[in-house]
Order: structure tokens, then C-alpha cells, then sequence
């Protein structure tokens, strides 16, 4: 899974800057929280994870890494979208949304805790 971790992570990266440079001369600085987890949760976590399993790919072939994957790249666009309707002022949309895509999100954090104590060993 470290190859597609890092792929993915490269898009969110894409849209990143992108997002950060439009919101920069749209003086759209409501959008900032967005822009922030795309790069920090988008492009940074998952390039991180990325580079894990691919150091240590005994970890990165397991169905924890598979389900952590897919766990992170649901919840967070649905994170993502909460933040934009919450910079518009959409709150009754934004609640549920923010805390579905917040759960997924640590639930895909809980299962890589499992998966790096489990499979991620030190080498002699
Ligand atoms: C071309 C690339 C980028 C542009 C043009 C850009 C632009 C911006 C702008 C205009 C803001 C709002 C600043 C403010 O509210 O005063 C901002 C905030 C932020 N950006 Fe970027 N950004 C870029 C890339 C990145 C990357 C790669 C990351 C992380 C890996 C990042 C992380 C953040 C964070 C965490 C904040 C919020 C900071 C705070 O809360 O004070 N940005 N960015
Ligand atoms: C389930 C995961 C997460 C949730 C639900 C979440 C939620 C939030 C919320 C609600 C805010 C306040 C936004 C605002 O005031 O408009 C915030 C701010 C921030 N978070 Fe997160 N966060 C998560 C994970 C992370 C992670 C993993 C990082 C860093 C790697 C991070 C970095 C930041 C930063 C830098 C800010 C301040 C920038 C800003 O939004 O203005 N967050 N987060």
C-alpha cells in the first residue's frame, strides 16, 4: 500500500497548493482551515504513511493498511467539504459531515496504531 499512499497524497498536495494560492488572491482566508487539512491530513499524513510502508512493507500489505486507506480517503474529502460549508455559514450540513468524516478519519488513525505496533518491527 506504501505506492498508493504516496500517489493519493501527491493529488491532495495538487489541490493543496492549488486551493492556497487561489485562496491567497481571492483574500478567501475563510477557506484556510480547508486548505490546511488538505496539505497537513492530505498530502503530509499520507505521504508519511506512505513512506512507512514503504520502509517497512511486511506493514503495508496487511488488510489494517487496506481498510486504514480507504477509512482516511473517504472521511477526510467528507472533512474537507464540512470546512468549506462551515466557511460558507452552512452549519446544519457541516455538523453531521465534519463528525462522520472526523470519526473515519481517527478510526484510520486507530488502525494504523494497531498496524505499526503490530508489523512494524525493528530489524537486526
Ligand atoms: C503554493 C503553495 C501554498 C500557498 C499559496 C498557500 C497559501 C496559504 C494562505 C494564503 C494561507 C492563509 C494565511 C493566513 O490566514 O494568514 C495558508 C495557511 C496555511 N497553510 Fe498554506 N499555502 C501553500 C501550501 C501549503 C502547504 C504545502 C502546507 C502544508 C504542508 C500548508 C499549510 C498551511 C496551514 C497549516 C495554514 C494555516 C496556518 C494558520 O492556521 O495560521 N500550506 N496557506
Ligand atoms: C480527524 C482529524 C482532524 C479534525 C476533525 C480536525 C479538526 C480541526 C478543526 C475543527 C480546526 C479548527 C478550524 C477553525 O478554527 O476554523 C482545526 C484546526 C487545525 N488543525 Fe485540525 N483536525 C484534524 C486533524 C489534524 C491534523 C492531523 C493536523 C496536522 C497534521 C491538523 C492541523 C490543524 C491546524 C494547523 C489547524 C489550525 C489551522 C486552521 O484550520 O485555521 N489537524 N482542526
Amino acid at each position: 500500500m506504501g505506492a498508493r499512499f504516496i500517489q493519493v497524497s501527491a493529488v491532495y498536495f495538487l489541490i493543496g497548493v492549488v486551493v492556497g494560492l487561489v485562496m491567497g488572491i481571492a483574500e478567501a482566508f475563510q477557506y484556510t482551515s480547508a486548505h490546511a487539512h488538505i496539505n497537513l491530513l492530505g498530502w503530509a499524513s499520507l505521504a508519511i504513511v506512505g513512506v512507512i510502508y514503504s520502509i517497512y512493507p511486511e506493514a503495508g500489505k496487511t488488510k489494517l493498511a487496506n481498510a486504514q486507506f480507504w477509512l482516511h480517503n473517504i472521511g477526510l474529502p467528507l472533512l474537507i467539504v464540512s470546512m468549506i460549508l462551515f466557511a460558507n455559514g452552512v452549519i446544519g450540513v457541516g455538523i453531521p459531515l465534519a463528525s462522520i468524516g472526523g470519526l473515519l478519519v481517527i478510526a484510520s488513525v486507530v488502525l494504523f496504531l494497531i498496524n505499526a505496533f503490530r508489523n512494524v518491527k525493528a530489524r537486526a
